[in-house]
C-alpha cells in the first residue's frame, strides 16, 4: 500500500472501524432495499455481468458485493483501491482468498503507480454519491482511472441519484438527512448527467435506474483518446 495523498475528506469519514462494522447489516440489507429501492441481490447481478478476473475496485467499503459475486477465476488478480484505510485493511481481509493488493488513492486525482498493467474491469461501486460537487466535477474520476484501462476495459458501477428521491417518503427524509450529514453528496445528480458523462468518454454505455440506484456501465476506448 502506497500513500500517495490523505487530506481528510468527507467521502471517507463514515467508514470508521465501527461504520465498517455496521455497514453490511443496515446499508446493504436494510437501507438498500427499503429505502433506496434497489435490492442487493440487483448489485450481486451487476457484478457478476461485468467482472473479471483482472479487476481494480475502487471505493471498496466493506468488500461485500465483491464477495459476494464470486470472481470467474479461483486466482484472479485484484487490486483494491481506496482512500480509507480501514476499507482496504478490512476489504482485504474479507477477500484475502484472492490474494488482493491494496492502494491508498484518491480517485480524485489520477490512479496510477499501480504496477501490472491495465486492467479488464475497473469497478466504481457506491462512490461517486460520496464525492462533492455535481456530476461535472466528479466525472473526474472516469479521467483519473485512464492509467488502470486500455481499449475494451470494462468499466462499471453504481451511484445514488435523486432522480428517483421524491417518488418515496423514506427517501425524501433519508436522502437531504445524509446530504446534511456529508455523508453522501449527491443533491444535484442526475441520470442524464451521468449517462452524459459516461457517453463523451466511453462506448457501450448503459444507465439503468432501480429505485434511486443508477447502474451503469462502459467500455474503455483506447487511453490516449480517454484523456482527451
Ligand atoms: C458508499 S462506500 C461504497 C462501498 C462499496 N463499494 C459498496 O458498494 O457497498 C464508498 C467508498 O468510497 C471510498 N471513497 C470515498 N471517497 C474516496 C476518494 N476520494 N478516493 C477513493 N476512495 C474514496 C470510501 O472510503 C468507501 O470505501
Amino acid at each position: 500500500m502506497l500513500a500517495t495523498h490523505s487530506p481528510p475528506r468527507h467521502s471517507i469519514k463514515a467508514y470508521s472501524k465501527l461504520g465498517l462494522h455496521v455497514y453490511d447489516p443496515l446499508i446493504v440489507n436494510l437501507v438498500a432495499p427499503r429505502v433506496w429501492g434497489c435490492d442487493p441481490d440487483i448489485l450481486i447481478d451487476h457484478y457478476r455481468d461485468h467482472v473479471t478476473s483482472n479487476h481494480a475496485d475502487i471505493g471498496v467499503g466493506t468488500g461485500f458485493f465483491l464477495d459476494r459475486c464470486g470472481l470467474p477465476s479461483a486466482n484472479p488478480r485484484l487490486a483494491l483501491i481506496d482512500l480509507q484505510p480501514n476499507c482496504l485493511e478490512h476489504t482485504a481481509r474479507r477477500l484475502s482468498r484472492y490474494r488482493p493488493s491494496t492502494y491508498l488513492r484518491d480517485v480524485l486525482s489520477p490512479v496510477d503507480g499501480i504496477p501490472g498493467g491495465p486492467f479488464d474491469s475497473v469497478a466504481l461501486p457506491g462512490i461517486l454519491h460520496c464525492l462533492a460537487g455535481d456530476l461535472t466535477l466528479k466525472s473526474r474520476v472516469f479521467d483519473n482511472i485512464a492509467p488502470l484501462t486500455r481499449l475494451g476495459t470494462k468499466i462499471f458501477g453504481y451511484t445514488l441519484v435523486y432522480d428517483g428521491v421524491s417518488q418515496s417518503a423514506s427517501r425524501r427524509l433519508v436522502h437531504p438527512l445524509l446530504n446534511r450529514l456529508r455523508v453522501i453528496d449527491n443533491t444535484h445528480d442526475r441520470l442524464e448527467d451521468l449517462h452524459h458523462a459516461l457517453a463523451t468518454r466511453f462506448i457501450d454505455c448503459n444507465v439503468e435506474l432501480v429505485g434511486c440506484m443508477a447502474l451503469f456501465s462502459a467500455i474503455a476506448p483506447s487511453p490516449a483518446s480517454l484523456r482527451q
